[in-house]
């Protein structure tokens, strides 16, 4: 590996990262940076692989997480070409897991893989501005959204054909339209708000309870994920509310207005919908 080469590796300020418009992908921007320049910083130390390969790790585990909630937000704001990008996300991935393998196995201070990291963290800058950018416009730039205007609008295609399932998303719609004026208008204590995003987090919980005993109707496969798809949003909700950095207004709005609301759409748009195909 050449000195050259290794003065390319970037330290990313966390300034010049663009927005997006959507809080809470921005934030995932901001922890993606963070974690690419604790990998900077190591290697600046001295570390190389294997050792190397833990802080990788704990990239790739960001950029899941990150592809992941792009990808449910995206398509609850009804981005169309929502599965292409989804195998590009896959596809990078792949090249970082091939990455990883090496990096796991090697020794040593002039290995290939480095390069080859430089070269997925090129490929990354990439897509993050450039194919990403196709999203972004999917919501209002400046965030902005009336005083009074809705969060989510219960739609007649919303229903799964289910009364009491049906009820049960209505209920998690007042409670977020509730919680997303409260947070326009700034007159709620955060705490206050944080008890009411408590309230979303046990209906959510009582809700997919109900849901799930309707699972019988569903071949296993698609009850395996309808499930797996409650765990991980009961996962994030159930960390968010354990984060102290949730006083802050700011994530609280990230979290409603940047994800939930996406994730309740896709979720019962694309999810819970395939209920009613079975429950005739
Ligand atoms: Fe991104
Ligand atoms: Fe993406
Ligand atoms: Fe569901
Ligand atoms: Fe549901």
């Amino acid at each position: 590996m050449s000195q050259r080469k290794l003065a390319n590796m970037k330290f990313i300020d966390p300034k010049l990262i663009p927005a997006t418009g959507n809080l809470e992908i921005d934030r995932d921007h901001l922890r993606l940076a963070e974690s690419m320049n604790q990998v900077y910083e190591s290697w600046q130390r001295g570390m190389r692989c294997p050792e190397l390969a833990g802080k990788f790790e704990e990239l790739r585990g960001h950029l899941a997480s990150h592809f992941g909630k792009e990808i449910t937000i995206a398509r609850g704001a009804g981005y169309k070409r929502w599965l292409a990008h989804h195998h590009e996300h896959k596809e990078f991935l792949h090249r970082f897991d091939d990455f990883l393998g090496t990096c796991r196995t090697a020794s040593g201070p002039d290995q290939a893989n480095i390069e080859m990291f430089m070269e997925l963290e090129q490929h990354l800058f990439e897509h993050e501005v450039m194919s990403d950018q196709d999203m972004w416009n999917l919501w209002d730039k400046d965030g902005k959204v009336l005083a009074n205007e809705k969060l989510i609008s219960w739609k007649p295609e919303f229903s799964v054909g289910v009364e009491q399932i049906d009820g049960q998303h209505q209920r998690l719609i007042v409670l977020l339209n509730d919680i997303h004026l409260r947070l326009r208008d700034g007159l709620t204590p955060v705490t206050a708000i944080v008890e009411r995003l408590k309230m979303v987090y046990l209906e959510a919980l009582q809700h997919f309870r109900s849901e799930e005993q309707y699972f019988s109707h569903l071949p296993e496969p698609m009850a395996d994920q309808h499930r797996i798809a409650h765990e991980s949003l009961i996962k994030e909700l159930k960390a968010a509310l354990d984060d102290h950095d949730m006083a802050d207004s700011q994530r609280l709005t990230a979290l409603v207005e940047g994800y939930l609301k996406f994730w309740l759409l896709d979720h019962i748009l694309n999810t819970d919908s395939r209920l009613r195909e079975y429950l005739k």
